[in-house]
């Protein structure tokens, strides 16, 4: 049977760490890190999204702030509204709830915030730092993979790793992180030839594809290393109800050395590290850690391989 990444276990160890952190930074007479949260709009899914990260703030001692605007917010509006939150020295993390609505420009937006406070790590200036590995920001999902990986592995150097899926948010950001740890990366998509096969080869399959079961047991060589960071609702025709997959078939992959279970892997993962972003920016923001670069001490660079090093 392979092991259990419990996400849920490293998330709570990640919150514990951010918590300390958060002391130690109110000890030493520094402002508490905050995190403002914009949702434009009343897309469902989001609200769920936003409550629980401000929810979570609180188990860390972020303070936290949320800024609801109407679906008809111009981007006039909120661009002012950014620009204030960038100056306000109470504000080290602001994230813009994506999607916006259609008659704004999310690249534009996502380009007006603060590459310092930009907790997501979706702006080109973290972009850039991180696939050229001069840290930045790392966006929270990747982050969390690296975190998990380092749980069950000790050596990344020259293994062979396929990620599933292209995506600015988590395929590309997460190559960019295991070629950073010296792996041999294939990044592949729907236009991949012979995916099964690649798999096959692979120390390491990170699947971030949105397609639910995807990644059968065949693919997967034995003692392999899964993520998976797909998570779709589907109807289970035996039982008739609602369940929720990722993008591997859990049930077939028995023979992997570890595997992250969906739900209960990668999910928790995603808003530890969020909190854990914010707490960095707050530190960097005033001024602890190199400042001719303000990033030398970023997630990207230190957090994940702490995590690993405690668990
Ligand atoms: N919408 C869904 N996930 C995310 C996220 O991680 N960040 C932002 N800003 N919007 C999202």
């Amino acid at each position: 049977m392979a092991d259990i990444i419990d996400g849920k276990a490293i998330a709570r160890q990640l919150d514990e760490k951010s918590k300390a952190q958060v002391d130690e930074m109110l000890a030493a007479g520094m402002t508490r890190p905050g995190l403002t949260v914009i949702l434009v709009g009343d897309d469902g899914a989001s609200q769920v999204y936003v409550r629980r990260k401000i929810k979570a703030c609180e188990k860390v001692g972020i303070n936290s702030n949320e800024h609801r605007l109407p679906a008809d917010t111009s981007q006039e509006d909120l661009l002012a509204l950014i620009d204030k939150l960038n100056k306000d020295p109470e504000v080290h993390g602001i994230l813009c709830q994506v999607p916006l609505p259609d008659h704004i420009d999310t690249r534009l937006v996502l380009r007006s915030i603060a590459p310092e406070k930009d907790v997501d790590g979706f702006h080109p200036v973290n972009v850039g730092r991180l696939s050229t590995g001069t840290g930045g920001i790392v966006p929270c999902t990747p982050l969390g993979v690296m975190i998990l990986l380092e749980s069950v592995i000790d050596d990344f150097v020259g293994k062979d790793a396929v990620v599933i899926g292209k995506s600015n948010i988590v395929g590309k950001p997460v190559a960019n992180l295991l070629l950073d740890a010296e792996c041999t990366v294939s990044v592949t998509h729907i236009y991949t030839k012979n995916l099964p096969e690649l798999a096959r080869k692979a120390d390491i399959i990170v699947a971030a594809a949105g397609a639910p079961e995807l990644v059968k047991g065949e693919w997967v060589k034995p003692g392999a290393v899964i993520i998976d960071v797909g998570i779709t609702r589907i109807m289970d025709e035996e039982t008739g109800k609602e369940r929720l997959v990722g993008d591997v078939a859990f049930d077939e992959c028995q023979h992997a050395k570890a595997i992250t279970p969906v739900p209960g892997g990668v999910g928790p993962m995603t808003i530890a590290c969020l909190l854990a972003n914010t707490v960095q920016a707050a530190k960097a923001l005033q001024g602890e850690g190199d400042k001719t670069d303000q990033y030398a001490d970023a997630p990207s660079r230190t957090m994940f391989t702490e995590a690993a090093s405690d668990s």
